[in-house]
């Protein structure tokens, strides 16, 4: 996960480093960039929002020099599922939803909704999703300035490009989202000079405090640490999203699998298990490759349920590794022996937690 962020900077710096001199080149990674952001592989309603319309398109803010467009606009009025969330989690998300669609009822009393939330927890938990999705509920455009990628937009233009962007944002009444905001900090080991960094940071807290009542502005870090707390101290609240808890990974394992879930059937409690501590976003592209093999291969969903239990093992801990080897004793497609062979868990330890085995262990040894 670390690695692939810092693929981004290296790709963003490349960006700059070629923006002058082979504007085509860089203009093509910068796209890359964008792309490797907003892949998705969920349903054609998905793809389709993703893709920012013609129209959409002249509207963008764009810095002046290098012709990029600073932001990435998400429009998923038309629908978009739910992100899951761990209830609590969600109600809160929910929470802001209903206080933006009330406003009225709440100014009417005086109180003001929830101007501004910074959403923070590890890659792939579904921070940018559930931003989309907030914005889509409240039957607004979501608009992304992603800071690891507009650094260089954003410094040595006095604030220019970020002003245009809030402003843009503010007229248009759309949902911004400061995504990945620990991207400032990131930039302090490059070569910007820190006068700059430290005016790019002003400039931020200041667009951040003249944010008005009507429009929601949200914010997502990996990194909490990194944040400025200046900044950190402006959101009105801090939404944090934990790695998946084994729910959700059932339920995602389940939604990924779409029209193929029939099929997979009792093997996605199995796969489930083998996920365990993996990022939805992870879960996600493990189903999508099992789906093209099981489509492609003619392979088994349960052997390939089996094959990922197999890889994945070794980075369970010991409770995971029993959840599934109890798992693996359901799906009734392993002798004990053989679970003990792939998991580690012992004969007995299974025997206890799953009954006894129906299948034969085929000359199996015994084990203390
Ligand atoms: N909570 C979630 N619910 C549904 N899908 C998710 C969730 N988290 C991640 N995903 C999948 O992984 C993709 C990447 O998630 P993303 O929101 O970009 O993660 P983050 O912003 O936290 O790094 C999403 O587009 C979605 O397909
Ligand atoms: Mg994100």
């Amino acid at each position: 996960m670390e690695s692939y962020d810092d693929v981004r900077l290296i790709l963003a710096k490349l960006v700059r480093k070629y923006r002058a001199r082979r504007p085509e080149f860089a203009e093509r990674i910068n796209q890359a960039l964008r792309g490797a952001n907003t892949r998705s592989l969920g349903s054609s309603v998905l793809r389709r929002a993703t893709a920012p319309s013609a129209a959409a398109k002249e509207d963008v803010p764009i810095d002046a020099d290098s012709r990029m467009s600073l932001v990435r606009i998400f429009d998923d009025r038309r629908g978009l599922p739910p992100p899951l969330l761990p209830p609590v989690l969600m109600k809160r998300v929910e929470a802001l939803i209903r206080e933006r669609r009330e406003r009225d009822r709440l100014l009417a009393h005086g109180v003001t909704p929830t101007r501004s939330a910074i959403l923070v927890g590890p890659p792939g938990v579904g921070k940018t999703l559930s931003a989309r999705w907030i914005a889509a509920q409240i039957g607004k455009p979501l608009w992304v300035l992603d800071l690891t990628t507009v650094m260089s937009s954003l410094l040595g233009k006095t604030g220019n490009n970020l002003r245009m962007v809030f402003d843009h944002a503010r007229e248009r009444e759309a949902v911004l989202l400061l995504d990945e905001v620990d991207g400032i900090a990131k930039r302090r080991s490059d070569e910007a000079d820190v006068g700059e960094l430290k005016r790019l940071v002003t400039a931020i807290l200041q667009e951040v405090d003249s944010w008005p009542d009507t429009g929601l502005l949200l914010a997502a870090t990996n990194h909490p640490e990194l944040v400025d707390p200046a900044l950190w101290r402006r959101f009105d609240a801090v939404l944090t999203f934990d790695a998946s808890d084994p729910k959700l990974i059932a339920a995602a394992v389940e939604r990924f699998l779409g029209a193929d879930a029939k099929a997979f059937g009792a093997s996605v409690a199995l796969i489930a298990a083998a996920l365990h501590g993996a990022s939805l976003s992870e879960v996600e592209r493990v189903v999508a490759t099992m789906r093209r093999s099981v489509l492609l291969d003619g392979v088994a969903p349960k052997q390939m349920a089996l094959e990922l239990a197999e890889q994945r093992t070794s980075q369970l801990g010991k409770a995971d590794r029993l959840a599934l080897a109890v798992e693996i004793a359901r799906s009734d497609s392993l002798s004990h022996n053989q679970i003990k062979e792939l998991t580690g868990v012992s004969r007995d330890t299974i025997r206890k937690h799953a009954g006894p085995s129906p299948i034969k262990g085929r000359g199996g040894r015994k084990d203390s």
